[in-house]
């Protein structure tokens, strides 16, 4: 089993997007029983709320179902997990800090807009502020095809 970990900030808006959009797109690609998906916030701002009302919204509007409730990152998820991928350089840099002492755990971690073709965007803006959650789910979208092309590729998928 290949384990994903999104992580964002809130765990409310970005990475659960991240979460419903690649889970989305492993189950079209029947690969549902090979890719396990998760999302977690560095903060604990949110722990035990759904999904933002935007976030919910746009994954709706895009034909995704998707339930979540929000939980802050720990070590042992870092551990589990093999590839963290972060929203932003800011929260990178939280993970990176988590995993300091733990070297073999930094190979797992990037950002999402890395694995995208084509953009210089480097982190998904917070639609918390800005509230353009149909711009981010395209920026989410584009990674996490990217992601998914990279995973297959790496393990023979
Ligand atoms: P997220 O967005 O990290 O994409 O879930 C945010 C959610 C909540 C806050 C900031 C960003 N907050 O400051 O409460």
């Amino acid at each position: 089993m290949i384990r994903v970990m999104f992580v964002c900030l809130g765990n409310i808006c970005r990475s659960p997007m991240a979460e419903g959009v690649f889970q989305h797109l492993v189950t079209q690609a029947n690969l549902s029983d090979k890719i396990m998906i998760d999302s977690s916030g560095t903060s604990s701002y949110h722990v035990g709320e759904p999904p933002h009302p935007g976030t919910r919204r746009v994954l709706q509007q895009h034909g995704i179902n998707y339930q979540h409730r929000s939980q802050q990152v720990d070590l042992a998820q870092l551990q589990t997990a093999d590839y963290v991928v972060a929203m932003d350089r800011s929260n990178l840099r939280a993970l990176k800090q988590m995993a300091r002492d733990t070297p073999e755990l930094e190979n797992k971690l990037s950002l999402l807009l890395d694995h995208a073709p084509g953009t210089e965007r480097q982190d998904v803006p917070d639609p918390y502020y800005e509230g353009n959650f149909e711009k981010v789910y395209q920026l989410v979208l584009a990674g996490c095809e990217g992601l998914l092309a990279t995973i297959r590729r790496r393990h023979n998928l």
